[in-house]
């Protein structure tokens, strides 16, 4: 049994980041009320961009106590952070000093990556309380690859460590795109209080009706791995991205 999901579709990638933007901020305001801080883990690759940037620019950013904004990545390449496959550093050219240094826990790509995995588990670590060996995160905002990875969790068998450990060192082909990697587990993404898919295009069409129809295969469709006990997931989509579901929100009759 897993938490709520909710999908929403709108027409257009400005929309998308509007919607994505408003929910972002409700669960900043329902975190910073309850616990004093808000851990918001972002995800990489370009479709989060018009959010971020929406989120910093002029009202939107007095919105936010970012003094109370603690940042966190999915995951990262193996890539140092000024290269240009950093998540952080795409991330943070965006968000730049908004949020005060110590409160950004980045995912040190410079590392090997079962150097930075392990890196990455201990600063979890320290952020947790009460012996836990991760924090509970506000918020995950994860993207969807056209092949249905998300984070850098990527199509193949899945290792026994996704179910226990906090991070893991992984390697991909995807796109042009950096090879090694590191990425948050499901153990820890599925412990989230709200999970936010964020995706938009014609090329994750297939995925998304995949993912959203009744069972898919979490070997095939990674995503699929993400299945909190009580989280909130939040399916945000542009109409492209959402072109191959039926009316219900389920799989189209056509999808494959
Ligand atoms: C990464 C991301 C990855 C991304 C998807 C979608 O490091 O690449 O975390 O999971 O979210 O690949 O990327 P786009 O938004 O660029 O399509």
């Amino acid at each position: 049994m897993s938490g709520p999901r909710e999908i929403s579709i709108v027409e257009t990638s400005e929309q998308l980041a509007a919607a994505a933007a408003e929910l972002v901020r409700a669960a900043a305001a329902a975190a910073i009320r309850a616990r004093g801080r808000f851990l918001l883990t972002l995800a990489g690759g370009a479709t989060p961009d018009r959010l971020y940037r929406r989120l910093v620019d002029g009202a939107q950013a007095d919105l936010f106590e970012w003094a109370r904004v603690v940042l966190l990545w999915g995951d990262e390449r193996a890539v140092p952070p000024e290269a240009d496959g950093s998540n952080y550093g795409r991330a943070m050219g965006i968000f730049g000093s908004l949020v005060p240094p110590e409160n950004v826990v980045r995912m040190r790509g410079e590392l090997t990556p079962p150097a930075a995995a392990a890196d990455y588990a201990a600063q979890l670590a320290q952020l947790a309380a009460d012996g836990r060996r991760w924090p509970r995160l506000d918020l995950v905002i994860l993207g969807l690859g056209s092949d249905g990875h998300t984070a850098s969790l990527f199509p193949g068998p899945i290792a026994a460590a996704e179910a226990s450990a906090a991070t893991l060192a992984v390697t991909a082909d995807y796109e042009d795109r950096p090879v090694d990697r590191v990425t948050l587990t499901p153990a820890v993404i599925n412990d989230a209080r709200q999970i936010l898919f964020l995706v938009a295009g014609q090329a994750k069409a297939q995925a998304v009706a995949a993912l959203l129809s009744g069972n898919p295969d979490p070997e095939r469709w990674p995503a699929a791995r993400i299945q909190p006990a009580d989280g909130v997931v939040t399916w945000l989509l542009d109409r492209p991205a959402a072109a191959r579901l039926g009316v219900g929100g389920g799989q189209a009759p056509d999808a494959s």
